[in-house]
């Protein structure tokens, strides 16, 4: 069943010099959650946020942190991200030898675990992990950077997955299973996303343009 549009800014668009300051004004401007990008510079050709920056910027703001990883290995990271205040903690399952371990591993430090697909990633590795996982987040751009145009052909595993959630849901008693696109959000693909199936929209580019001032906007239109 789907409810309010949940957006989650992407603090890669960010001012890195007021990181702080900025995750308060998303807070403030209405975001859901703070997604927090973190790249390696190995499974991904960025380098970005570890868990020092996480956990200084945690006070800032009361909303949850979710945490986008995009690192190999993922085990030896999850219970420093887990203890620097992530509320949900999301991986690639090419990032290691055993997903359900790792799902596993975040599940029993108390956090919300998620799986995130690649463009190119199919669907079946979600077959033994959905009962278990809390968020699917479906990359509609290839990780590693902001500002890339969203990729058309994420629509329709949007509505695949937007299908396999709500069986997997039902048959546990309507348990929620969040299903978050990232990459390439702006009003229109909002729009399409939404209609797919999507409850949650990760935006970076689209919610920090225009500076503080803008971000209740930019956020609200998202939703809307
Ligand atoms: C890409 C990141 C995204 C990205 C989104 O690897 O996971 O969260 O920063 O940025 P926009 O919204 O600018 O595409
Ligand atoms: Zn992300």
């Amino acid at each position: 069943m789907q409810q309010k549009t949940k957006i989650a800014p992407s603090i890669l668009s960010a001012d890195f010099a007021k990181l702080g300051a900025e995750v308060a004004a998303i807070a403030a401007a209405g975001a859901d959650y703070v997604h927090v990008d973190v790249m390696d510079g190995h499974f991904v050709p960025n380098i970005t946020i570890g868990p020092a920056v996480m956990k200084a910027l945690r006070p800032h703001a009361a909303i949850p942190f979710d945490v986008h990883l995009m690192i190999a290995p993922v085990d030896a990271f999850v219970a420093e991200f887990a203890a620097a205040g992530a509320d949900i903690v999301t991986f690639h399952p090419e990032a290691g030898p055993h997903p359900h371990r790792t799902v596993q591993l975040i599940k029993s430090l108390g956090k919300r675990a998620g799986i995130s697909l690649n463009p190119a990633t199919p669907l079946d590795v979600l077959d033994y992990l959905l009962p278990d996982i809390d968020l699917v987040l479906v990359m509609s751009v290839n990780p590693g950077f902001g500002g890339q145009s969203f990729i058309p052909s994420a629509l329709g595993k949007i509505a695949e997955i937007r299908r396999r959630i709500d069986a997997v849901s039902a048959a546990q008693g309507g348990r929620a299973i969040e299903l978050e696109v990232d990459g390439g959000i702006n009003a229109e693909t909002a729009r399409q996303a939404v209609t797919a199936g999507a409850d949650v929209l990760v935006a970076g580019t689209a919610t920090f343009k225009g500076g503080p001032d803008a971000y209740a906007g930019n956020i609200a239109s998202l939703r809307s």
